[in-house]
């Protein structure tokens, strides 16, 4: 039933008055396009693997071979229904609409047996217009998802009639699905080094119907910059209304936040029409206190609370974020021969200690676990790092995710979601990356620990140093390059954060070097710029000796094998436990990865024979210890510092 419900997104709390919002969350009737699988109970939000586990159709997909034998499942079309019902009082407003926070990825959207709309892109949130569709009763409301494995083969099909961009397919040790670059979907679903090929579909974040008349908050975005001058924060907001089908009625936007011991309130009258509504808040220095990073002093955060109001209070939108008041810099001066490349928060220079982080889990649904995200951020606190770096082959990770790392003074070094490959500059990817940068921005850009956004993780150094052997037409490739990290997602951006936030276009990169350089630089991984990503499967790692010392290290890649009690999760069978077993050899997906392993360790430590009972132990133990970097954990992080 329709009531008039508060809905809460993480930190971001949105109450109408006068205005409805119907969560479909819930249960839905689930099946495949050809009824193989049908009357099976899918979850919303949720996902199609943990749906057939779920339904007993699929056993646990983390065990034994199922990477392989369930490649079938994106391969089907998968079918997810819901029936509600509707109010009369609902359908009196004038904008209804059906709201999508997160759809994986390729979908039409039916209400009532007529296409209302599609999806192509996990990383969009999709508003579609429902008002004259709906009826009073029951609704039918149904998703149907395409099979992204074949939608991607399809786009690279097409794409090569002009020319092929590649990498077309992973190495075979991935077991994984091609073409992912021609898609706005999670990179890593079809399999990476580190992880299985599990490309999911469904409804992975909440959907709901809302309706107004006037319109809703839909984001706040924010920062803050100093004026020493007045010995005041200039605290920026720009608020972004839905747009109305009629007017918006003139209304207004009153901005209240609580400092330590009083309150600032400013009233922005709201212009017809309007979509952006700005305001220039002056907060007192002595006012607030400082956020730190983890370890420099405390992270206070201020409670900012934006209503709209319109029709004399007879509509209200809330939304309430936080305000974290600090400066964050990165500095790049003139040093010996290069530039420098650190950052300074509120003037300090900051030592970053840190790691990457691939997303929470392998299924996007598992990965809004709350629990599991407050472990993850709770460890890297307690090991005293002060940055995290959400890496490129991801998710952009939940609310809950930054406002814990506003909470603990974790930095976010936030990578756009490209990863290890060329890709596409046609003007249907670039309006669907345009929809990605818009929403993504919009919804991160005001949190307070996100020190730096960078355009993709390695494409840069993939172009310059020819992994995927196009030297001969690298100016095509470079042209594409500039166009989607630059002409589109940095002046984007730029425009939503007025240049006030950090970018750059990639990691690792020569940073402001790479900028005159027209964005490929001559050497992406020259030391004396930028950041640098090191890896090195020859040299011995505990040898300290063998670490280049950059301006910022960015990411570290050693392999350790997982923990026995974990492989036991995976097989119970003891004897798939040794290094070259088939079972381990079918999980290493990064070619050669165990010959690695094992020299790593032979070069500081003596194994027992493989007939000794404490063997299998004995590998996975060195293996973890063999690295200079101290606590690794094989699949979770890639260890990184600023050295
Ligand atoms: C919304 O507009 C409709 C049609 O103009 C009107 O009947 C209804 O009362 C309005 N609802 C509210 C809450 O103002
Ligand atoms: C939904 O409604 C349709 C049409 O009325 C009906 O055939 C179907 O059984 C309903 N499904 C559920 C789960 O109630
Ligand atoms: C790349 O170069 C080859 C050989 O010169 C040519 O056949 C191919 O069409 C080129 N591809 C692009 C993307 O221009
Ligand atoms: C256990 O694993 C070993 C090595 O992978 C294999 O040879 C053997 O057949 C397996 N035993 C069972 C009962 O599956």
């Amino acid at each position: 039933m329709i009531s008039c419900v508060l809905f809460v997104i993480f930190s971001f709390i949105n109450t109408l008055y006068a205005q409805q919002s119907l969560s479909l969350n819930g249960k839905w009737e689930l099946r495949d396009s050809k009824s193989t699988y049908k009357n099976l109970i899918g979850n919303v939000p949720g996902g199609i693997y943990s749906d057939l586990m779920s339904n007993k159709v699929l056993g646990d997909i983390f065990s034994g071979y199922m990477d392989d034998t369930t490649k079938w499942v994106p391969r089907q079309e998968w079918i997810y229904t819901k029936n509600f019902t509707v109010t009369e009082e609902l359908l009196n407003f004038e904008n209804i609409n059906l709201m999508f926070d997160g759809l994986d990825t390729f979908a039409d959207v039916y209400l009532n047996g007529e296409r209302i709309g599609q999806s192509r892109n996990m990383f969009v949130q999709y508003t579609f217009d429902i008002a004259h569709k709906l009826k009073v009763g029951e609704n039918i409301l149904k998703v149907h998802f395409k099979s992204p494995v074949k939608v991607s083969e399809d786009l690279a099909e097409k794409q090569s009639q002009s020319y092929v961009i590649p990498p077309v397919c992973p190495p075979n040790e991935y077991h994984g699905e091609c073409s992912v670059n021609m898609i706005r979907k999670m990179q890593a679903s079809y399999a990476w080094d580190w992880g299985p090929s599990f490309p999911s579909v469904g409804i992975w974040k909440a959907v709901y119907i809302e309706a107004f008349n006037c319109s809703v908050i839909r984001h706040v975005v924010k920062d803050v910059v100093e004026d020493d001058k007045n010995d005041v924060w200039i605290l920026n907001v720009d608020v972004y209304l839905a747009p109305s089908k009629t007017t918006i009625a003139s209304g207004k936007i009153e901005f209240s936040i609580k400092l330590n011991n009083e309150a600032i309130t400013k009233v922005v009258d709201v212009p017809e029409n309007s979509i952006v509504v700005s305001a220039v808040i002056e907060v007192p220095k002595g006012s607030v206190h400082h956020w730190w990073p983890n370890g420099y002093g405390a992270h206070d955060l201020y409670l900012l609370k934006v209503r709209y109001s319109a029709e004399n209070e007879r509509e209200v939108s809330i939304k309430e974020v936080r305000v974290g008041f600090r400066i964050v810099e990165l500095v790049q001066d003139p040093v010996g021969n290069g530039y420098s490349f650190y950052f300074k928060v509120n003037d300090v220079p900051i030592f970053m200690k840190g790691s990457n982080e691939i997303p929470v889990d392998i299924l996007p649904e598992r990965g809004q676990d709350k629990k599991k995200i407050r472990t993850l951020l709770e460890t890297a606190r307690d090991t005293h790092m002060n940055m995290l770096r959400v890496w490129g082959g991801g998710v952009y990770e939940s609310d809950y995710f930054y406002d814990l790392a506003d909470e603990m003074g974790i930095l976010i070094w936030q990578d756009f979601m490209f990863a290890c490959a060329l890709y596409p500059s046609n003007n249907d990817f670039l309006e669907n990356v345009l929809d990605e940068v818009d929403y993504q921005v919009k919804r991160l850009s005001g949190y307070t620990s996100i020190a730096l956004f960078a355009g993709n993780n390695e494409n840069e150094g993939a172009l310059r140093d020819d992994w995927y052997h196009v030297r001969q037409n690298f100016t095509v490739f470079k042209n594409d390059y500039v166009k989607l990290y630059v002409d589109t997602i940095k002046n984007r951006f730029e425009e939503i954060t007025h240049k006030r936030r950090i970018f750059v276009a990639s990691s690792p990169s020569n940073g402001k070097k790479t900028e005159q350089e027209g964005y490929v630089s001559n050497n992406p991984y020259d030391q004396q710029y930028g950041d640098v990503h090191y890896y090195n499967y020859v040299l011995n790692p505990l040898n300290a000796n063998i670490l280049p010392i950059p301006r910022f290290a960015s990411e570290y890649g050693l392999q350790s094998l997982p923990a026995l009690e974990t492989w036991l999760t995976a097989t119970s069978n003891y004897s798939d436990l040794f290094i070259n077993s088939e079972f381990v050899t079918h999980r290493q997906h990064h070619p050669l990865g165990n010959g690695e392993i094992l020299a790593m360790i032979n070069r500081e430590f003596h194994l027992p024979h493989a007939t000794d009972q404490r063997y299998v132990e004995s590998v996975i133990y060195f293996s973890q210890i063999s690295l200079v970097n101290g606590k690794f954990c094989s699949t979770m992080l890639k260890v990184f510092s600023h050295l």
